[in-house]
């Protein structure tokens, strides 16, 4: 109370144009919230979730940070924006203002969309739950509505990052294989409880694949699209050298490693890197050589056509 308090006088003198007096009011009340929070910084479990959300929402504790996803740096500046708006959203609203809390991630599989909200929950110090639509679906048929509003409940009540993973199947047009009446209940619902104002302010974060089969009046709802994509080349020798260690790899022969990994995405890169480590560590080398990681890469191009292959029979 009297921290907030002490925000709006902020807030009220820099109405005034007393710019240096309100900084120095903010800065104190936020260092002081900020003492606060570490002296409880015994580690806390998060609430699982119990009775009617079991089974609804699964709980992931965040050990990801924005530093440990490789990501174009327009993309990282954009997260970065939303998570200040949200560390810092007693400000915003003595300005009146909310911050951003409404996200969609679209990309190619294996971009970090998931790894993302991991890492944005990991900045603001909050537990992540996640919610898998397409067994929210087929599990409470008919019923789903009902469900999310459960989930909606909860993100109201409980101030967390909510990462609708796999979110192509509530947002599609419609489906083959669900009933097309259900999927638009569920859709209209989504729609409305996206509406709804949260005093939390939890974090919505929705990750798809298939930006073209959501909804118009759906992406209105968002405060932020975010754009994810297959890495460059810059990328993907980056994503390469971090999972590599902590092996050596003197005078690695990149630009043939960088055409072998052409097409490759970043969940491949990381598994193609993380079994070349494997191998080293079991033939007790400490480094690992040009060969090595082009086998891998290679390996990762086989397993994909395989399954691609798999996929059209
Ligand atoms: N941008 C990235 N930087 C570093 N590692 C990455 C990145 N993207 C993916 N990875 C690696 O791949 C794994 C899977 O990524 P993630 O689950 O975030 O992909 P996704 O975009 O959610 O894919 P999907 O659409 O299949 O759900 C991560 O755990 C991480 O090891
Ligand atoms: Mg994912």
């Amino acid at each position: 109370m009297f921290f907030s308090i002490a925000l709006q006088v902020a807030a009220s003198e820099a109405r005034q144009g007393h710019r240096s007096a309100a900084e120095e009011l903010r800065a104190e009340v936020e260092k002081a919230r900020a003492g606060k929070a570490r002296g409880a910084s015994v580690p806390i479990a998060f609430g699982a979730p119990r009775g009617n959300l079991e089974g609804l929402l699964e709980l992931r504790e965040p050990r990801l940070k924005l530093k440990d996803v490789v990501l174009d740096p327009t993309l990282v500046k954009r997260v970065s924006d939303v998570v200040r708006q949200q560390r810092r959203r007693d400000w915003l609203r003595e300005h009146g203002k909310k911050p951003s809390r409404r996200l969609l991630f679209v990309g190619p599989p294996g971009s970090g969309k998931t790894m993302s909200a991991e890492a944005v929950a990991g900045e603001l110090g909050l537990p992540l739950y996640v919610i898998r639509l397409e067994q929210l679906i087929s599990r409470f048929m008919g019923d789903t509505a009902v469900k999310l509003r459960l989930v909606f409940d909860e993100s109201a009540k409980r101030r967390g990052v909510y990462l609708f993973d796999e979110f192509d199947a509530v947002g599609a047009h419609r489906t083959a294989t669900n009933d097309v009446a259900e999927m638009r209940r569920v859709l209209n619902s989504f729609l409305q409880f996206m509406e709804e104002d949260a005093s939390t302010d939890s974090v919505i974060i929705c990750a798809t694949n298939h930006p073209r089969m959501l909804d118009r009046a759906l992406l209105r709802r968002y405060d932020q699209v975010l754009e994810f994509a297959s890495p460059t080349k810059e990328q993907v020798k980056e994503i390469l050298l971090r999972n590599m260690k902590p092996m050596k790899t003197p005078r690695l022969a990149w630009a043939k490693i960088l055409s072998a990994a052409a097409e490759l995405s970043q969940a491949e890169l990381v598994g193609a890197a993380d079994d070349a480590v494997k191998n080293a560590i079991l033939d007790e080398r400490n480094f690992i050589s040009s060969e090595d990681i082009l086998t891998r890469l290679d390996e990762r191009h086989r397993m994909r056509n395989a399954f691609l292959d798999a996929a059209k029979l």
